[in-house]
């Protein structure tokens, strides 16, 4: 099955052609930064203006380059929420008018659940159940996955964590603005912390109640607000540098904590990590060091598909197409979409696998 993923949830204009779900023909991405570098964050109205002015060449070289037509295609995917809405009206309506016209079946796809199957590319086989953390500049979800098929064409998802406030790309852009660092922040405080010393700013790591699998990085964020203003040499190098390398520290450290309280609570059979924060160096670092400590299988996908691309769109709605879950021409955008609800059986211990 050959499918075409669209994905303008927020500042990417993207296209891919996949075939079943596996195979990545073609994955353009084409970044909206340089144009909201300037106010240091997305604005919504100029996101939606360019994937407007976008849209349509981006899609046309996805086609070049997997050397396809769209003829060819046997379905369409595009991402329906969450997201800013003006953004992802552009990219779901386009992808609506080639469904119509074309009358090729159209997948709505839930832009967390993209990242999920972002992992599916290089980990067909992985270990169901599983706990899946989603880190972006959006979400900081933890869920619990089970599959019906044993693979990835059939999840059904729990949420078992998740932010009480910021997401942890969101912290990273935050503190990076604070620091004088461009937008987005992670990118940059990844490099930056290579050179510095995480050592020297020891920031206590939120303590949620014991029973709670949730995150919380607000306290930190405001801990930099805090130290930064007390000393404006704080903002420049070297200081700067430990600075990023301690808040870089405490945020893994925090990812993990909660990430492997949930895997002694609940015995998933692997973890999957994905979402842009996922790209972090030292986050993968640690990961990889601890699970495989604790004998915990982990996967996460390669640095190109970890920030939003249409080639986990393509996946994730290839799977819902072969399930024969299409969506119609009067599906809408729903910024506040959610993948699962809550599940306080799953964080009580009551949970019996
Ligand atoms: O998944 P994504 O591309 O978009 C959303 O769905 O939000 O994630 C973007 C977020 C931004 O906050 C960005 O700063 C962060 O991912 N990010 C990183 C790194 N690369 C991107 N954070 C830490 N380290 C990185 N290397
Ligand atoms: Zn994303």
């Amino acid at each position: 099955m050959l499918v075409l993923g669209i994905e303008t949830s927020c500042d990417e204009t993207a296209a891919a052609i996949v075939r079943d779900g596996k195979e990545i023909l073609s994955n353009v991405i084409y970044s909206q930064v340089k144009t909201h570098t300037p106010y240091g964050g997305v604005v919504p109205e100029l996101a939606s203006r360019e994937h407007l002015l976008k849209i349509r060449p981006i899609v046309d070289q996805a086609f070049t380059d997997a050397g396809v037509t769209l003829d060819e295609v046997d379905g369409i995917a595009a991402t329906s929420g969450p997201g800013l809405i003006g953004s992802l009206l552009v990219g779901l309506t386009y992808a609506k008018g080639l469904s119509f016209s074309t009358h090729k079946p159209l997948a709505a796809v839930n832009h967390i659940e993209g990242h999920i199957y972002s992992v599916s590319f290089d980990h067909p086989n992985v270990e169901f159940p599983a706990l899946a953390l989603v880190v972006s500049g959006g979400h900081t979800n933890l869920f619990w996955v089970e599959s019906e098929s044993g693979d990835f064409r059939h999840l059904k998802y729990k949420l078992v964590g998740k932010t009480r406030d910021d997401a942890a790309g969101e912290a990273y852009d935050k503190v990076a603005k604070l620091l004088g660092l461009p937008y987005p922040g992670g990118p940059v405080i990844d490099r930056l912390a290579k050179t510095g010393n995480p050592d020297v700013f020891p920031f206590s790591i939120a303590k949620i109640s014991d029973r709670s699998l949730d995150f919380s990085f607000s306290g930190i964020k405001t801990a930099v607000l805090r130290l930064v203003k007390e000393n404006d040499k704080l903002k420049e190098d070297p200081l700067r540098l430990d600075l990023c390398a301690s808040f870089q520290e405490a945020i893994v450290n925090m990812l993990w904590s909660t990430t492997l309280k949930a895997a002694e609570l609940l015995r998933p059979r692997s973890i999957m990590l994905s979402g842009g924060v996922a790209a972090n160096s030292r986050l993968r670092e640690v990961f990889t060091e601890r699970s495989s400590e604790e004998a915990l299988k982990l996967y996460y996908p390669k640095p190109v598909l970890t920030t939003d691309n249409a080639a986990m769109i393509a996946a994730a709605g290839t799977a819902k197409l072969m399930r024969g879950e299409t969506a119609g021409i009067d599906v809408n955008a729903d910024p506040n979409m959610r993948l699962a609800v809550s599940d306080r059986n799953l964080s009580n211990r009551r949970w019996r696998i």
